[in-house]
């Protein structure tokens, strides 16, 4: 690694990033982002890290989730309370009803560069570059806003500035403290889940009044008193990630100031391209997205390349190959890892795989297919005997009509009515809270399947 530069990636092929047409434009935006402080600090991303190690040994679960595509318009301190506030209920879920630690990570404060199935698209004849996430270009369909501009990247550094202050001081400034469990409900969820989020929360303050006068007091406890969360975003604009990254000064080692955990996308995971060349050289933990057409084969190379140290919580394994698919794809990528003798962490990004276009015309998921592969990807585990260290979904707090399905049923019809995402449909607060209570399901079955097995 001792070769290694933050700028190595230009002299390897890269694919799904923006040409830029005004060079002089691009490097100054580039020299202003290299001046300004890095958005996290080392030592975070080294206690996610190691909070990823117990993941990857099954000692607690990963929740990661948030935003496809955060967008400018849609920035504002409510949408950031909402989805800070469902993951925490999600958390809590899965916590009380699975008891294990979760690790939470929001796709958050730097979502903002997207990977495109199709350089361009066409709507009424017409053909334009397609959209490529607002730190790149304009979602507006014009010629105009298609077209790349670097000062994008400044805005786009200030809006995960601001998003990461507000988690950072949700997490700590009393917000996420334990009490506050009913006060996390959020009003437009009025049904099935919130009554059975009302009945755990009663528990849980019930549980904290006992604490109370057992004399084993709350008000002391930080653990009760704060949260951790993480960021992480899909390191694909690679300009803006290496303008981030720094030396960190305790261990002498780079690290990429964007976010705490970053990831590549199934898209730009070619063993020799830019963007393994970028995450190689820096110490964050690291995601890989795993989909259909990963072979055993570039997944060992990428797993060397990437983790040639054998690190615990270096690499997490993002599989992401649609309900009905993952036993097709899955068995063969955990064979590899076990051939490797590799520590990684194997989590579910059950949106990806399961995209289609509904009755409707709408880009859509059913909520179904979503339970369907989470579903998958623990049975493949159990049967493999390796760990499923948790799940990634594209989520909002906001009440939104993109994904169809769940208790409160979203219909093919119902899409167009708070249809907002910037990119790919995601769920809204309550199916997000339902699948919660499903995954909790899961897993406290297989944890106390594994009970039972040691107690025999
Ligand atoms: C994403 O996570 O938004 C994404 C584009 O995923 P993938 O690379 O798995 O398609
Ligand atoms: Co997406």
């Amino acid at each position: 690694m001792t070769d290694w530069q933050k700028s190595s990636w230009r002299n390897k092929p890269r694919v799904q990033m923006p040409e830029y047409l005004d060079k002089a434009a691009l490097e100054s935006v580039e020299g202003r982002l290299a001046s300004y402080p890095p958005l996290v600090f080392a030592g975070e991303a080294r206690r996610l890290k190691n909070h990823l190690g117990k993941v990857s040994r099954g000692e607690a679960f990963l929740l990661q989730g948030g935003d496809c595509a955060e967008s400018f318009a849609e920035f504002s301190a409510d949408s950031i309370r909402d989805t800070f506030k469902v993951m925490l209920q999600m958390a809590m879920v899965l916590t009380y009803g699975a008891k294990v630690p979760v690790v939470k990570v929001g796709r958050m404060a730097g979502q903002m560069a997207k990977p495109r199935s199709a350089p361009t698209e066409t709507v009424s004849g017409t053909e334009l570059p397609s959209y490529r996430g607002d730190i790149i270009n304009g979602f507006d369909f014009t010629p105009e806003a298609r077209i790349p501009d670097p000062e994008r990247m400044l805005q786009a550094y200030l809006q995960a500035a601001a998003t990461l202050n507000l988690l950072r001081a949700f997490s700590t400034g009393g917000y996420a403290d334990v009490h506050q469990v009913h006060a996390w409900t959020l009003g437009f969820t009025d049904d099935n889940e919130v009554k059975k989020y009302a009945d755990m929360a009663a528990r849980i303050s019930d549980t904290l009044d006992f604490m109370e006068a057992a004399g084993l007091s709350a008000e002391s406890n930080h653990e009760l008193k704060t949260v951790e969360f993480f960021t992480s975003h899909e390191a694909l604009l690679l300009e803006y990630e290496e303008a981030l990254t720094r030396i960190d000064s305790t261990s002498g080692k780079w690290l990429a100031g964007s976010g705490h955990m970053i990831w590549i996308g199934d898209r730009t995971r070619q063993p020799d391209g830019a963007h393994v060349e970028f995450c190689k050289g820096v110490q964050n933990p690291i995601g890989l997205k795993c989909g259909p057409s990963m072979t055993s084969g570039h997944l060992k190379s990428l797993m060397a390349s990437l983790n040639p140290e054998n690190e615990a919580g270096r690499l997490t394994l993002i599989a992401r190959f649609g309900a009905g698919s993952v036993g097709e794809h899955l068995p063969r990528l955990v064979k590899a890892v076990q051939e490797e003798g590799a520590n990684v962490v194997w989590t579910c990004d059950a949106m990806h795989g399961n995209t289609i276009k509904s009755s409707t015309g709408y880009k859509t998921r059913p909520f179904e297919s979503v339970l369907r592969e989470v579903k998958e990807f623990f049975s493949i585990h159990a049967a493999e005997g390796t760990i499923p260290g948790g799940v990634h979904f594209e989520m909002t707090g906001k009440d939104v009509t993109e994904c169809t399905g769940g208790v409160r049923a979203v219909t093919d019809e119902d899409l167009s009515d708070r249809y907002h995402t910037a990119c790919d449909p995601r769920l809204n607060a309550s199916q997000s809270l339902e699948l919660a209570f499903l995954v909790a399901e899961e897993l406290s079955a297989r944890r106390n399947g594994l009970k039972d097995a040691k107690a025999v």
